[in-house]
């Protein structure tokens, strides 16, 4: 199986982006290929600060490889070092409706909100696509708001293949049951865009200080309350394993207990998971060079992957010839 996905360089990462994605992309690093990259072009889009843009980009680098991802198992490259995939967008751009594009969220919700989108954003998933597609993804490990885009990237490689021939191999989303869409502090979906984060590599003081701002319900603690629909207890579920949470589940069914204990059983659970990260993290910031030789490594090898689609597509539409 061939994996790839991407993620952007827009401010740290956070769980939802950890316990939906970044997971999945270590647990499957060493299958046949895994291409993981850190989408600079697309955060291009929102990130306007050239500083900003590069240190949020070397953060990830960072942030990524003290997670777990580990590059001699999968190649880690910065988007914007491999050129054929921008030339390989403009292919499928010319294939694409512009219905199409209207209907995908990102752009649809600037818009309804009254916000004017620029044409970055309004193209942003053809991007994806071109991303998806050179390198044969079969599999894009995501959290469940990039499966639309998964699904625009099948449309427009089966319309592809359909005038052309089978250029292209046709992707598949892949989720995790429990974390498709992590919550964030005040329970809707976690999102920067809503600033409800908890960051990965949050200090660990400021981290408690966010858990405990959790907003809660105020109903009365002796009643029993419903674990799935407590959004405290989603949090507490990503970190503990299946006695903890066992255990945590009957409490609430019971009741008579207080958030407070739920808010500290999460920040220490959080403070155990992250501990061995954060010390690796900092390790790895004192060595840039190296850092700098995994994204160079990690570029090669995706560019050499990705011109060969490149040059399929070129070949099969009358850009180049055999
Ligand atoms: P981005 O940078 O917004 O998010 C990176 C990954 O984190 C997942 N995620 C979540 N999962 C569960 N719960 C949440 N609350 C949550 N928030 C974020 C996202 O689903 C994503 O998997 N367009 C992409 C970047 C991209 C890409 C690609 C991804 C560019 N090219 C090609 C896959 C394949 C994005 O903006 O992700």
């Amino acid at each position: 199986m061939r994996v790839l996905s991407g993620i952007q360089p827009t401010g740290r990462f956070h769980w939802g982006n950890y316990f939906g994605a970044i997971r999945q992309y270590i647990d499957l690093q060493n299958e046949e290929a895994s291409y993981y990259f850190i989408a600079n072009l697309h955060a291009l889009t929102t990130v306007r600060d050239k500083e900003q843009l590069w240190q949020n980009t070397m953060d990830a680098a960072l942030d990524l490889l003290a997670l777990g991802l580990d590059p001699n198992q999968a190649n880690l490259f910065v988007q914007s070092d491999v050129p054929e995939v921008s030339e390989l967008c403009w292919v499928l751009m010319t294939g694409t409706s512009m219905g199409l594009l209207e209907r995908c969220h990102a752009y649809k919700d600037k818009v309804s909100r009254g916000l004017s989108a620029g044409a970055g954003l309004f193209t942003y998933p053809v991007l994806m696509a071109a991303d998806i597609l050179a390198y044969d993804a079969n599999i894009v490990p995501v959290g469940s708001d990039q499966v639309q885009h998964i699904e625009v990237t099948r449309d427009l490689a089966q319309s592809f293949n359909h005038q052309y021939g089978e250029v292209f191999v046709l992707p598949q989303a892949k989720m995790l049951d429990t974390s498709a869409k992590v919550v964030g502090t005040d329970g809707e979906k976690m999102s920067k865009s809503y600033d409800n984060t908890i960051e990965i590599f949050e200090p660990a003081k400021q981290m408690r200080k966010k858990i405990m701002r959790i907003v809660t319900d105020s109903r009365p603690m002796e009643a029993p309350k419903d674990p799935a629909t407590d959004h405290l207890f989603q949090l507490f579920q990503l970190f503990a394993g299946d006695e903890a949470k066992a255990e945590m589940a009957a409490m609430y069914r019971k009741g008579g207990f207080g958030y407070g204990t739920v808010k500290k059983a999460l920040a220490d659970a959080a403070d155990e998971y992250f501990g061995e990260v954060r010390a690796k993290r900092e390790e790895l910031a004192a060595q840039p060079e190296k850092v700098r030789e995994i994204l160079g490594d990690g570029a090669a090898a995706a560019r050499q992957q990705a011109g060969a689609v490149l040059r399929r597509a070129q070949e099969a539409c009358g850009l180049k010839r055999a």
